[in-house]
This record gives structure tokens, sequence and C-alpha cells, in this order.
């Protein structure tokens, strides 16, 4: 991607719905047989890898625009390794599998490289729920039929709460996850397995659910929190004005209230966010946390944004212990940071400058593509695969609101 940056961005643009919130509703189809309809299903390369799992386990597809139809029954209980490999979401099916055929078998996951991210929590849920399971050659073999009971995660995780939360839904007895993540897209899963059949309750530290026999449903995803900040943070950064329309505010008041912290002007209507930047805008210090706290996954794209604020900036990163990718890249774009330990110290720059740079995974590829629309000159940003995979038309969008941005296709031969 090259993006020729300097201009202030200014309009209207809309939000996709939530790759993180689609990707557990197609894992959801393995728990019936009847057609599971999926709207407000964004375009991207991570929803296809999903959607390549469902059906190498025996499932078929159909699509009309930004709605998907999943039909048939799983019929196979290992997943295939290339698929797995690619990306971290689907081993969300580990749970789905044992539930409905007694065994599964699920090759470790890969996806981002974005710190250790391991699946303990997964595991070690399903095994209270009666699995035994055992990791062989880079493969988890679980088996057993599943019972009630009471699990208790040490961290939120979100992959770990959803597998519980698909094991469970199917479940005859009650699941009580205790910790559980509380994300926006955990609680579309919820939402779409009861309207499934499945009794879901919350409380202050636990979810209920109480599972049985599933049937078909349709279900509109929520839109994508994370693609709504990288635009408001793409009108931040380059001192413009725009709009975000069809998010959900709600879902991201920690970024909002630390722009307004940081000078910006922001209005609310419905579920339109209005930002107006204000140049210069000052340094603040953050502290990435489950939600509601501030996303791990804008803490990339807000590093770009401190990297021009006034004075000194701290971010903390709290979630995962090595989501530092695009530090090194700023670097080369003129930023000043240092690392120290889980900290980012930023001075900040009264000026970033094009460079060609590389996107090691989704969020860092959204930091650069910010860093480019600020900097003097062109930016390169290779590694475009990675932008793909989260970002629905991200050229598309960006030069709606008025950046200077297209795509070269490298012809490899
Ligand atoms: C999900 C999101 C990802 C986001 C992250 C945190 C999807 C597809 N991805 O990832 O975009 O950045 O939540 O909001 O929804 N951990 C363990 N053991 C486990 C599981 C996790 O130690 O079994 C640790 C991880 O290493 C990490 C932390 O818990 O340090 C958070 O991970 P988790 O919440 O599970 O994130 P993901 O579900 O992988």
């Amino acid at each position: 991607m090259v993006i020729r940056g300097g201009r202030p961005l200014s309009g209207r643009v809309e939000v996709s719905g939530a790759k993180n919130a689609v990707l557990p509703a197609i894992v959801a189809s393995l728990l019936i047989d009847e057609p599971l309809t999926i709207g407000n299903v964004p375009d991207l390369r991570d929803v296809e890898t999903q959607l390549a799992l469902v059906e190498a386990l025996g499932k078929a597809i159909s699509r009309d625009g930004d709605t998907l139809v999943i039909t048939g029954e799983a019929s196979r209980a290992e997943a295939p390794e290339e698929v797995v490999s690619r990306m971290r979401a689907s081993f969300l099916c580990l749970g789905p599998l044992l539930a409905r055929f007694g065994e599964a078998h699920v090759p470790l996951p890969g996806g981002c490289v974005i710190g250790a991210r391991p699946v303990d929590l997964h595991l070690e849920g399903l095994r209270r729920l009666g699995a035994e399971v055992e990791v062989c050659e880079g493969v988890v073999h679980a088996r057993g039929r599943l019972h009630g009971g009471e699990v208790w995660l040490r961290y939120p995780s979100v992959g770990a709460t959803e597998q519980l939360l698909l094991a469970g839904a199917v479940i005859p007895e009650p699941v009580e996850v205790v910790n559980p993540a509380r994300e926006p897209e955990v609680m579309d899963l919820a939402r779409l397995l009861s309207a499934m059949g499945a009794e879901i309750s919350f409380s202050e530290d636990r979810i209920t659910i109480q599972g049985g026999k599933l049937r078909g449903t349709g279900h509109h995803v929520i839109p994508d929190r994370i693609e709504a900040g990288t635009y408001l943070l793409a009108g931040a950064i380059t001192g413009g004005e725009v709009e975000v329309a069809g998010a959900r505010p709600e879902h991201l008041t920690a970024l909002l209230v630390k722009l307004e912290e940081c000078g910006v002007g922001i209005a609310v209507e419905g579920r339109t966010i209005c930002l107006k930047a204000r140049v210069p805008w000052s340094g603040v210090e953050v502290e990435t946390a489950p939600y509601p706290g501030f996303p791990t996954d804008l803490q990339p794209q807000f590093t770009s944004f401190l990297a021009l604020a006034r004075g000194r900036s701290v971010i903390w990163e709290r979630v995962f212990e090595s989501r530092f990718g695009h530090v090194g890249e700023l670097l080369r774009m003129g930023a000043r940071i240092t690392l120290q330990g889980q900290a980012i110290l930023i001075e900040g720059v009264e000026g970033l400058r094009g460079a060609e740079v590389v996107a090691t995974d989704i969020r860092a590829g959204a930091a650069l593509v910010l860093a480019g629309l600020a900097a003097h000159g062109e930016t390169r940003i290779n590694g475009l695969d990675h932008l793909r995979r989260g970002y629905e038309n991200i050229e598309g969008k960006l030069a709606q609101l008025g950046a200077e941005v297209w795509v070269e296709e490298l012809n490899v031969t």
C-alpha cells in the first residue's frame, strides 16, 4: 500500500461488521444441523479462513452480499492444519467438535505474532468439563463426554471464554465461567447462542450457560469497534474532521475519553461519532486492559497518534507481552519511542517522514497506515495481507475520506 501523506482527512465513513464477532459466530454453526444466517459479515481474509474451516468440517456456505447462510452437518472431528495454522480464532472449533463428536483433533493455532498466546486456559477449561486432552506433535487431541461444572479463568481470556460458551451451549447441565471476558464480541456470541436456544445469564463475576439442543437462527453482527477506532484516529492524526457512522459509541468509551484528554473534539449523535482534531494535541498515559479498558487492538494505532503529540506519553501494554512490532517501523519514520519492558515511552515529534515499512500483524499494519497518512512524503507499506485480514476495503474507505492512497500488486516472477 502506498500513501502520500499530509492531507487532513474529512468526511464520513461507514463501519463494517466486527471481525472478532463474526469469527466465533461462524464456528457456532458447527453446533447445529439447521441453517444459520449471519448478517453484516465483513469481506475479510480472516472470514474466508474461518469459512474454509467449517467447510472442511462438512458445512456448506452460501453468500448474498454481506449475508451468509451456513447449512449442513459437521461430519469430521479433525480440523485441517493448513487452515488452523493461519489464524488463531479457528482454534475455537475444538469445543464444538468435542461436544458433538465426543472427540476432536485440532492443531495448535497460528495467527498474529503478538506474544506467546498459549491456549492453556482453553484446554484447562475443557478438562474441567470432563475432556481428556493431550497435545501430541502440535495437535490437540480431546476426548470424552462433556458435563457441567465451574471453570475459573485466571485471566479473562476472550478466546477461552468463547470456547467455553460454545461448548457449554450444547451441554445439558449448567456450565459456570468465573472471571470471564466481557468484550462486546463475547457478548455478541452469547446473544447468538441464546437465539439458538441456550440459556445464558451474567452476574458480577460469572457467566452461567445452560445448554441443550440448539436450533438454527438469524444473527446480525455488531459493528467493528476496532475499525471504528482506527478511522477516528485517522481523522485525529491528520488534523482532520471525520464522521464514523454505524458504530456503537458505547463500545469505544475508553478510546473516546483518551482522545478528549489529548484535546480532540468528540461528539456522539446516535450511532455516529464525529471527531474534530485539535493541532497540536497533548500526550497522555494509557494502559491496555480487558474490556471496558483501553483495547490492546488499538494500542499500535494509538502509538502512531501519540508519536506526534506534544510532550511525553507512556503506553503500558498489559494484555500481550510483546505487541510492539510497529515500534521499530515508526522509528524509521522519525518517531522517538523507547521500549521499556511492557511500556512504550514516546517523545512527541513535530512530524513524521514517509518510508518503506513492513506490517508485521493486522494492527501494526493499521498503525503504519495512520503514520503514513500524517507523514510528509510517501510511505510504502509491505505486508498488505495483514491489513486484508482485518480491514474491509481499507484503501477505498480512506480514499473516501480524501486520503491519497493506492495499492501496488507486486509481480513476483
Ligand atoms: C482476542 C482477539 C484479539 C484481541 C484479544 C484481546 C479474536 C479473534 N481475537 O484474541 O484481536 O487482541 O482477544 O482483546 O477475538 N492467554 C493465555 N492462555 C490462554 C489464552 C490466552 O495465557 O489459554 C493470554 C494471552 O497470551 C494474552 C491474554 O491471555 O496475553 C489475552 O488473550 P485472549 O484474551 O485469549 O486473546 P485472543 O482470544 O487470542
